[in-house]
């Protein structure tokens, strides 16, 4: 299969250094990063890794990754899961990156460089265990006409809504309602009004969370209202 390469739809692609040492991707035409430029590793740990990840006790999760991009949240998740934890993750991104950029991006130490190299290097479209917890279906596909499964969790990373208004569009946010499970939670960098909106209007219970470093404010939604209770804000 051919697949297209961000530097085919968004124009070159850059390294970036991000304030805590781990690195990011920045798309001069759009201008727009693959994280936040105060710390990629921080900003992914605390929006998609502490407030939804380490939020669900099940011995069984499955998860959701709108962009999988850099491969990032794959591996926090590998690294970060509870002991025992059997997940299966199914990441969608239109423009997967290439092997030799993802090789280049900053791991900590070897383990980790041994990981995310094998996420880069797995085939698409075909579910493949990592090791014996951990199930990846990475989907080179569109948001929009991909074919979901039954989620626990979301993590919606796509770029920012002025960016790329249409993934975060109502029929985007229903289409990943209907296929979340009940007390399900989708976690997201951003909080912003219309996006927020937009989730309450698919049917989410809607909850604004401290941000990471720089950032106010994330959002953690629920289907059926988990997390619902009486400070959510209009
Ligand atoms: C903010 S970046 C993702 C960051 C990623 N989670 C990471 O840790 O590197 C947004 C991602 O969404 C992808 N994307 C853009 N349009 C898409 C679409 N229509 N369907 C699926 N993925 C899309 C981009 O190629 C990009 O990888």
């Amino acid at each position: 299969m051919q697949l297209a390469k961000p530097d085919e739809m968004f124009g070159v692609v850059e390294f970036q250094e991000t304030a805590d040492g781990s690195s990011t991707l920045y798309l001069p035409l759009l201008d727009e990063h693959y994280h936040s430029v105060h710390g990629a590793l921080t900003e992914s740990m605390h929006v998609f890794i502490n407030a939804g990840l380490l939020t669900l006790e099940t011995d069984e999760i499955s998860v959701l990754e709108v962009g999988m991009g850099t491969g990032l949240n794959v591996l926090l998740t590998i690294l970060s899961r509870r002991p025992g934890q059997k997940i299966r993750y199914h990441a969608i991104e239109k423009y997967p990156i290439p092997v030799e950029l993802s090789s280049k991006l900053a791991c900590r130490d070897d383990n980790e460089r041994r990981i995310l190299d094998k996420i880069h290097a797995l085939p698409w479209e075909k579910p493949q265990n990592l090791d014996e917890n951990f199930e990846l279906l990475k989907t080179c596909a569109d948001i929009h006409t991909a074919e979901l499964q039954r989620y626990d969790l979301v993590y919606f990373d796509a770029f920012a809504p002025e960016k790329q208004p249409d993934m975060w569009s109502p029929s985007v946010f229903r289409k990943i309602y209907e296929a979340m499970n009940g007390g399900g939670v989708l976690v997201t960098y951003c909080s912003k009004g219309s996006a927020k909106q937009t989730m309450r209007d698919a049917g989410f219970c809607v909850k604004r969370l401290a941000g990471p470093p720089h950032k106010h404010h994330m959002v953690r939604a629920t289907k059926n209202g988990l997390f619902c209770d009486g400070d959510l804000e209009k």
